[in-house]
């Protein structure tokens, strides 16, 4: 199989806080192209890393990769949620847990599995395509149009949701299902009057749909569930002095994992694809579990900026289980 072209985020500073002695157990919460794992399998030729992904082609490459180190590369394929369950005999067993939140660059420039507004593809966005569960083309021509102005102002943070949820729905009300990613930017675009009126940090202009296409893969990913109950359940699977760092690229997960280091828990049972705000806003006891070790958080210098764009909205956080 071709190893895509990726660029570990942060790698160093990963690499310099994780590892901390010779022969360390470490679980990557999120494979994707294995840029992190082999940065840690190559530090330290004693460290062992169980890898996991819900996506089934990072975790063939996770086996591909295996091959390269024998008897130290265990992956396995699931979510986060379903932590505890495939790691059951694993409570207080790794020395550090990685996770670095979002969408590979894998799946990204894929076309058919529809993540991005570059490429022409199906509007798919499921992380795992094996599962039938619900795609970004079920909710953008099923919802109702106040549901999917709701959406896109949750989580994808839009001011323009209102404007956004009515040219989607007056389009396909007019012409039918809207089925494809370059159809679905190019709405989204001519209904806000063709502007690219956001930059991101590097001053350049983000096209007028990428907010909504966030907010379309958290919902059919269940991204946020997800991050809550992953980091719940990993730090049981963590050793006391054991490390979590995470990396989060927008402000949603960032307040979820900066949360869950100030041991605020958050009560989010009910919370799942009905987009409650629940698990945003929640307010809930407080337990010290982590020594925080980010007051301030750590981001990409110049250097790293220039050489990988993707790594201008990496946020890390990392803290000591205490
Ligand atoms: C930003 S990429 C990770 C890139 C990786 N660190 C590297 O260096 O190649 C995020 C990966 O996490 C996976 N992922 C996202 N949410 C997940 C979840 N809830 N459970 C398991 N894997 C998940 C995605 O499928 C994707 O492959």
């Amino acid at each position: 199989m071709k190893v895509p072209l990726h660029i570990p985020v942060l790698l160093d500073h990963v690499l310099k806080i994780l590892c901390r002695n010779e022969k360390q157990i470490f679980l990557d919460l999120t494979f994707g192209a294995g840029g992190h794992t082999k940065g840690l399998l190559n530090r330290n030729e004693k460290s062992i890393v169980y890898a996991l992904d819900r996506d089934q082609n990072a975790i063939e490459l996770a086996y591909e990769m295996a091959k390269e180190y024998p008897n130290r590369l265990f992956p396995f394929h699931g979510q986060f949620s379903e932590l505890k369950q495939i790691f059951k005999n694993k409570e207080n067993f790794f020395d550090g847990i990685l996770l670095d939140a979002g969408t590979s660059t894998m799946q990204l420039n894929d076309p058919k599995r529809g993540f991005s507004f570059r490429h022409e593809g199906p509007l798919d966005m499921r992380m795992n395509s094996k599962l039938k569960s619900i795609t970004a083309y079920d909710l953008v021509n099923k919802l109702d149009e106040a549901t999917l102005s709701r959406l896109i102002r949750l989580y994808g943070e839009d001011q323009r949701h209102r404007k956004i949820a009515r040219c989607i729905y007056q389009w396909r009300s007019t012409f039918g299902p809207i089925s494809t990613t370059i159809q679905l930017a190019s709405i989204i675009k001519i209904g806000l009057g063709g502007s690219a009126s956001d930059v991101d940090k590097l001053n350049r202009p983000i096209h007028p749909a990428t907010k909504t296409f966030q907010a379309l893969r958290i919902v059919v990913n269940d991204e946020l569930n997800e991050l809550y109950n992953g980091l719940e359940q990993a730090y049981t699977l963590l050793k006391p002095d054991g490390i979590l760092l995470c990396i989060s690229f927008h402000s949603l997960e960032d307040r979820i994992i900066k949360r869950h280091f100030q041991g605020i828990v958050l009560h989010s049972d009910e919370f799942s694809l009905n987009f409650d705000d629940k698990l945003l806003n929640t307010q809930a006891e407080k337990q010290i579990r982590y020594d925080i070790q980010t007051k301030h958080i750590i981001e990409a210098d110049d250097n790293e900026l220039d050489e990988n764009p993707k790594s201008r909205s990496a946020k890390l956080r990392y803290g000591i289980k205490l």
